[in-house]
């Protein structure tokens, strides 16, 4: 007996037919079947299978959804998280400027208020060791904490991870890596630069093509003028200022602080 001739037998039970009729036809699913109204106004159509469709296409589209939170997953493991960037949060940065104050001010309200209505980015310039990754780390921690998903991208390792899909033995294609990147509601652009071979300068435009129009925060060494040195990069950086915002961080490096040469 199927479920709903279960639901049917406990209903007809404990509840008065109102209203019956038998062999009838469901053009939806070409089953014939009976029909059933209850006095408390349920309604059984025994036989019909379209109830039974519409729950095995939910749970398809539900595993759908997790296959691609696990794919998402498994490329988010595959960016290598520096040791020393593990544990950032917006707790333990501790700003030694009113610059870097701001940028964290702004970050931490940027994370608090994500939502995929109003899709902004945002661009961390700066002198090394001030706490760009640092901060884009935190930042995604608290929009993956509120349950969006997110993936954290050393730009060369990126660009290394774009190579390795076209090795035989990778498990990764270039289209899981292309659409994990499109599908992801905040991506992490670390450490872009101008020393990106050819290939690099190419696959960063086809990001940043697919990225256009979503929340992307990518951090930089480089000056924007340096960021628009040429055409191709100028091509990349135009995409790149699409309303975003952008936040300087300069300073000194956090690393060397108390070291004394
Ligand atoms: N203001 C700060 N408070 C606490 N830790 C910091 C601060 N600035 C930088 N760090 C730490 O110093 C290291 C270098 O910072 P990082 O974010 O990698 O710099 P950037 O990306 O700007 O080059 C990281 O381990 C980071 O956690
Ligand atoms: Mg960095
Ligand atoms: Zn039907």
């Amino acid at each position: 007996m199927d479920a709903f001739s279960k639901i049917a037998k406990q209903a007809k039970f404990r509840n008065k037919v109102v209203k019956q009729e038998m062999g009838l036809h469901c053009e939806k699913c070409g089953r014939d079947y009976d029909y059933y109204e209850f006095d408390n106004g349920q309604v059984i159509k025994d036989g019909c299978d379209c109830k039974m469709i519409a729950l095995a296409k939910e749970s398809t589209e539900n595993f759908k959804k997790k296959q691609q939170r696990i794919k998402t997953n498994a490329i988010f493991k595959k960016s290598i998280i520096n040791d020393d960037l593990a544990d950032a949060d917006f707790n333990n940065y501790d700003p030694t400027s009113q610059q870097l104050a701001k940028a964290k001010a702004l970050l931490e309200r940027y994370a608090n208020n994500f939502t995929l209505n109003n899709k902004q980015s945002i661009l961390l310039f700066g002198t090394y060791g001030t706490g760009k990754s640092h901060l884009s780390m935190a930042t995604i921690k608290r929009v993956r904490e509120k349950g969006y998903s997110v993936l954290y991208m050393n730009v060369p390792q990126l660009i290394t991870t774009y190579k390795d899909t076209y090795n035989k033995q990778s498990q990764l294609t270039e289209r899981d890596l292309d659409k994990a990147i499109a599908d992801v509601d905040l991506l992490v652009l670390d450490d872009y630069g101008t020393s990106l071979s050819n290939f690099g300068v190419q696959k960063m435009f086809e990001v940043m093509e697919s990225r256009t129009g979503k929340h992307n925060i990518i951090t930089t060494n480089n000056s924007s003028k340096e960021l628009i040195q040429n055409k191709d990069l100028a091509k990349i950086f135009s995409r790149m200022m699409k309303n975003t915002t952008t936040i300087n961080m300069n300073g000194e490096d956090f690393r060397m602080r108390g070291l004394n040469f």
